[in-house]
Protein backbone atom coordinates (compact mmCIF):
# COMPACT_ATOMS: atom_id res chain seq x y z
CA UNK A 1 0.00 0.00 0.00
CA UNK A 2 1.73 3.40 -0.77
CA UNK A 3 -0.24 5.95 1.08
CA UNK A 4 -0.40 9.14 -1.43
CA UNK A 5 -2.37 7.11 -3.70
CA UNK A 6 -4.33 5.27 -1.19
CA UNK A 7 -5.20 8.83 0.20
CA UNK A 8 -6.36 9.79 -2.96
CA UNK A 9 -8.35 6.55 -3.66
CA UNK A 10 -9.85 7.43 -0.08
CA UNK A 11 -11.01 11.10 -1.26
CA UNK A 12 -12.63 9.75 -4.38
CA UNK A 13 -14.46 7.29 -2.54
CA UNK A 14 -18.56 7.98 -2.76
CA UNK A 15 -19.88 5.75 -0.27
CA UNK A 16 -19.43 7.14 3.33
CA UNK A 17 -19.07 3.83 5.07
CA UNK A 18 -16.28 2.85 2.60
CA UNK A 19 -14.47 6.18 2.80
CA UNK A 20 -14.64 6.35 6.39
CA UNK A 21 -13.31 2.09 7.01
CA UNK A 22 -10.37 3.16 4.14
CA UNK A 23 -9.03 6.42 6.41
CA UNK A 24 -9.35 3.96 9.82
CA UNK A 25 -7.67 1.31 7.64
CA UNK A 26 -4.83 3.52 5.94
CA UNK A 27 -3.99 4.95 9.51
CA UNK A 28 -3.91 1.65 10.80
CA UNK A 29 -1.30 -0.34 8.22
CA UNK A 30 0.81 3.52 8.66
CA UNK A 31 1.04 3.22 12.39
CA UNK A 32 2.41 -0.32 11.95
CA UNK A 33 4.57 0.20 8.89
CA UNK A 34 2.80 -1.47 6.24
CA UNK A 35 2.54 1.58 3.90
CA UNK A 36 5.17 2.76 2.37
CA UNK A 37 5.51 6.57 0.80
CA UNK A 38 6.18 7.32 -2.55
CA UNK A 39 6.64 11.63 -1.74
CA UNK A 40 8.25 11.70 -5.34
CA UNK A 41 5.35 10.21 -7.21
CA UNK A 42 3.29 12.78 -9.77
CA UNK A 43 -0.30 11.21 -8.94
CA UNK A 44 -3.18 12.53 -10.61
CA UNK A 45 -7.11 12.20 -10.04
CA UNK A 46 -9.29 10.61 -12.42
CA UNK A 47 -12.98 10.74 -10.80
CA UNK A 48 -14.28 13.71 -9.32
CA UNK A 49 -13.22 14.44 -5.63
CA UNK A 50 -14.12 14.58 -3.07
CA UNK A 51 -16.18 11.45 -3.58
CA UNK A 52 -19.50 12.05 -0.83
CA UNK A 53 -22.58 10.38 -0.50
CA UNK A 54 -25.86 11.82 -2.39
CA UNK A 55 -27.23 13.48 1.07
CA UNK A 56 -26.76 15.99 1.92
CA UNK A 57 -27.51 18.21 -0.59
CA UNK A 58 -25.06 20.80 -1.51
CA UNK A 59 -26.92 24.35 -1.38
CA UNK A 60 -25.65 27.80 -1.30
CA UNK A 61 -25.11 29.06 2.22
CA UNK A 62 -28.76 30.94 2.57
CA UNK A 63 -30.73 27.93 1.66
CA UNK A 64 -28.91 25.66 4.64
CA UNK A 65 -31.62 24.78 7.42
CA UNK A 66 -31.38 27.45 10.13
CA UNK A 67 -29.45 26.61 13.17
CA UNK A 68 -29.47 27.27 16.45
CA UNK A 69 -28.31 26.48 20.03
CA UNK A 70 -31.72 27.34 21.92
CA UNK A 71 -34.17 25.14 20.61
CA UNK A 72 -34.13 20.94 19.74
CA UNK A 73 -34.06 21.39 15.96
CA UNK A 74 -32.08 23.87 15.76
CA UNK A 75 -29.52 22.57 17.87
CA UNK A 76 -29.42 18.76 15.72
CA UNK A 77 -29.20 21.19 12.13
CA UNK A 78 -26.10 22.72 13.96
CA UNK A 79 -24.74 19.49 14.98
CA UNK A 80 -24.96 18.17 11.58
CA UNK A 81 -23.14 21.29 10.19
CA UNK A 82 -20.46 20.40 12.78
CA UNK A 83 -20.38 16.76 11.01
CA UNK A 84 -20.45 17.88 7.56
CA UNK A 85 -16.91 20.40 8.26
CA UNK A 86 -15.56 17.29 10.18
CA UNK A 87 -16.63 15.21 6.70
CA UNK A 88 -15.02 17.98 4.86
CA UNK A 89 -12.17 17.87 7.28
CA UNK A 90 -11.27 14.58 6.59
CA UNK A 91 -11.21 15.02 2.72
CA UNK A 92 -9.01 18.09 3.27
CA UNK A 93 -5.92 15.96 5.18
CA UNK A 94 -6.16 13.30 2.34
CA UNK A 95 -6.11 15.89 -0.33
CA UNK A 96 -2.97 17.59 1.06
CA UNK A 97 -1.27 14.71 1.34
CA UNK A 98 -1.70 12.94 -1.86
CA UNK A 99 -1.74 16.27 -3.81
CA UNK A 100 1.64 17.74 -2.60
CA UNK A 101 4.85 16.58 -3.84
CA UNK A 102 8.37 16.07 -1.94
CA UNK A 103 7.53 16.88 1.44
CA UNK A 104 9.46 15.65 4.24
CA UNK A 105 8.16 11.71 5.49
CA UNK A 106 6.46 13.64 8.35
CA UNK A 107 4.55 16.14 6.40
CA UNK A 108 2.77 13.03 5.31
CA UNK A 109 2.41 11.33 9.00
CA UNK A 110 0.94 14.16 10.57
CA UNK A 111 -1.53 14.51 7.90
CA UNK A 112 -2.81 10.91 8.04
CA UNK A 113 -3.22 11.23 11.95
CA UNK A 114 -5.19 14.59 11.48
CA UNK A 115 -7.34 12.29 8.35
CA UNK A 116 -8.06 10.04 11.23
CA UNK A 117 -8.96 12.00 14.49
CA UNK A 118 -11.23 14.02 11.80
CA UNK A 119 -13.11 10.85 11.05
CA UNK A 120 -13.21 10.01 14.77
CA UNK A 121 -14.92 13.43 15.17
CA UNK A 122 -17.33 12.72 12.43
CA UNK A 123 -18.39 9.44 13.81
CA UNK A 124 -18.69 10.70 17.17
CA UNK A 125 -21.09 13.35 15.98
CA UNK A 126 -23.12 11.26 14.42
CA UNK A 127 -23.80 8.79 16.36
CA UNK A 128 -24.83 11.52 18.65
CA UNK A 129 -27.59 12.54 15.61
CA UNK A 130 -28.60 9.00 15.65
CA UNK A 131 -29.93 9.31 18.63
CA UNK A 132 -32.40 11.42 17.38
CA UNK A 133 -32.99 9.49 14.22
CA UNK A 134 -31.21 11.50 12.47
CA UNK A 135 -27.92 10.70 10.31
CA UNK A 136 -25.16 13.07 8.06
CA UNK A 137 -27.43 13.47 5.15
CA UNK A 138 -30.40 14.49 7.15
CA UNK A 139 -29.89 18.46 6.41
CA UNK A 140 -28.53 20.27 3.93
CA UNK A 141 -25.00 21.72 3.63
CA UNK A 142 -23.06 24.71 1.95
CA UNK A 143 -19.42 23.77 0.84
CA UNK A 144 -17.13 26.46 1.83
CA UNK A 145 -14.41 25.07 3.28
CA UNK A 146 -14.33 22.12 -0.19
CA UNK A 147 -14.40 25.72 -2.06
CA UNK A 148 -12.04 27.49 -0.34
CA UNK A 149 -9.50 23.99 -0.78
CA UNK A 150 -10.12 24.35 -4.13
CA UNK A 151 -8.89 28.13 -4.40
CA UNK A 152 -6.03 26.87 -2.99
CA UNK A 153 -4.94 23.62 -4.93
CA UNK A 154 -1.76 25.23 -6.70
CA UNK A 155 0.08 26.06 -3.38
CA UNK A 156 1.03 24.64 -0.40
CA UNK A 157 1.23 27.96 1.93
CA UNK A 158 -1.79 29.26 0.28
CA UNK A 159 -3.47 25.58 1.44
CA UNK A 160 -2.20 25.86 5.21
CA UNK A 161 -2.46 29.37 5.72
CA UNK A 162 -6.21 29.27 4.33
CA UNK A 163 -7.25 26.05 5.87
CA UNK A 164 -5.42 25.08 9.11
CA UNK A 165 -4.34 28.65 10.00
CA UNK A 166 -7.86 30.49 9.14
CA UNK A 167 -10.87 28.43 8.88
CA UNK A 168 -10.03 25.32 11.49
CA UNK A 169 -8.34 28.27 13.75
CA UNK A 170 -11.75 29.79 13.90
CA UNK A 171 -13.28 26.71 15.11
CA UNK A 172 -10.98 27.48 18.32
CA UNK A 173 -12.22 31.08 18.37
CA UNK A 174 -15.96 30.19 18.28
CA UNK A 175 -16.57 26.34 20.27
CA UNK A 176 -16.32 27.58 23.91
CA UNK A 177 -18.55 29.11 24.33
CA UNK A 178 -20.71 26.82 22.30
CA UNK A 179 -19.52 24.13 24.81
CA UNK A 180 -20.56 26.38 27.66
CA UNK A 181 -24.64 27.30 26.70
CA UNK A 182 -24.46 23.02 25.72
CA UNK A 183 -23.44 22.69 29.79
CA UNK A 184 -25.79 25.13 30.87
CA UNK A 185 -29.13 23.41 29.27
CA UNK A 186 -27.15 20.45 30.93
CA UNK A 187 -26.83 18.59 27.39
CA UNK A 188 -23.56 16.91 28.81
CA UNK A 189 -23.09 14.19 26.27
CA UNK A 190 -23.02 17.01 23.13
CA UNK A 191 -20.58 19.51 25.42
CA UNK A 192 -17.93 16.29 26.31
CA UNK A 193 -18.20 15.40 22.11
CA UNK A 194 -16.84 19.06 21.36
CA UNK A 195 -14.29 19.17 24.06
CA UNK A 196 -12.94 16.29 22.33
CA UNK A 197 -12.37 18.10 19.03
CA UNK A 198 -11.87 20.86 20.29
CA UNK A 199 -8.92 19.73 22.02
CA UNK A 200 -7.92 17.46 19.11
CA UNK A 201 -8.31 20.49 16.66
CA UNK A 202 -5.61 22.58 18.73
CA UNK A 203 -3.18 20.01 17.39
CA UNK A 204 -4.44 19.95 13.86
CA UNK A 205 -4.07 24.00 13.73
CA UNK A 206 -0.54 23.62 15.26
CA UNK A 207 0.42 20.69 13.12
CA UNK A 208 -1.06 23.84 10.30
CA UNK A 209 1.73 26.00 11.84
CA UNK A 210 4.26 23.93 11.92
CA UNK A 211 4.56 23.21 8.37
CA UNK A 212 3.42 26.66 7.17
CA UNK A 213 6.30 27.93 8.69
CA UNK A 214 8.36 25.23 7.25
CA UNK A 215 7.28 26.14 3.82
CA UNK A 216 7.98 29.62 4.12
CA UNK A 217 11.10 29.40 5.75
CA UNK A 218 12.51 26.65 2.66
CA UNK A 219 10.89 29.41 0.24
CA UNK A 220 12.73 32.33 2.45
CA UNK A 221 9.20 34.00 2.77
CA UNK A 222 8.40 35.99 6.33
CA UNK A 223 5.65 34.38 7.75
CA UNK A 224 3.68 37.21 8.99
CA UNK A 225 3.89 39.26 5.70
CA UNK A 226 3.07 36.18 3.84
CA UNK A 227 0.13 35.55 5.72
CA UNK A 228 -0.70 39.34 5.58
CA UNK A 229 -0.78 39.43 2.59
CA UNK A 230 -2.97 36.47 1.93
CA UNK A 231 -5.89 37.22 3.98
CA UNK A 232 -6.09 40.18 1.69
CA UNK A 233 -5.68 38.27 -1.73
CA UNK A 234 -8.72 35.80 -0.39
CA UNK A 235 -10.47 38.49 0.93
CA UNK A 236 -10.67 37.78 4.52
CA UNK A 237 -10.60 40.03 7.64
CA UNK A 238 -10.13 38.11 10.93
CA UNK A 239 -11.97 39.60 14.03
CA UNK A 240 -9.04 40.34 16.16
CA UNK A 241 -11.06 41.04 18.90
CA UNK A 242 -12.96 37.73 18.73
CA UNK A 243 -9.83 35.52 18.65
CA UNK A 244 -9.38 32.56 21.34
CA UNK A 245 -5.75 33.78 22.37
CA UNK A 246 -5.07 31.29 24.75
CA UNK A 247 -6.29 28.35 22.20
CA UNK A 248 -4.09 29.81 19.79
CA UNK A 249 -1.15 30.08 21.62
CA UNK A 250 -1.35 26.78 22.59
CA UNK A 251 -1.72 26.01 18.66
CA UNK A 252 1.80 27.59 17.69
CA UNK A 253 0.36 31.41 16.60
CA UNK A 254 2.87 34.12 17.85
CA UNK A 255 1.87 37.01 19.79
CA UNK A 256 2.15 39.30 16.54
CA UNK A 257 -0.14 37.18 14.47
CA UNK A 258 -2.81 37.62 17.19
CA UNK A 259 -3.40 41.46 17.33
FE1 LIG B 1 -12.20 17.78 13.49
FE1 LIG C 1 -9.15 19.32 12.36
Amino acid sequence: MELRAECLKALATNDLNDKLNHVKAIYEFFTSRRVTIDSKADIHHTSHIPGAPSKPNIVPPRLVEKRSTSTQQGKLIFIHALAHIEFSAINLALDIIWRFKNLPEQFYFDWIQVAYEEQTHFNLLNDYLKKFGLSYGSFNVHNSLWEMAERTHHDLIHRLALIPRTMEARGLDVTPPIIEKFKQQKDDEIASILQIIYEEEIRHVSIGNIWYRWACESQKLDPHETYKSLLKKYDIELNYGKLNKEARYKAGFLKEELI
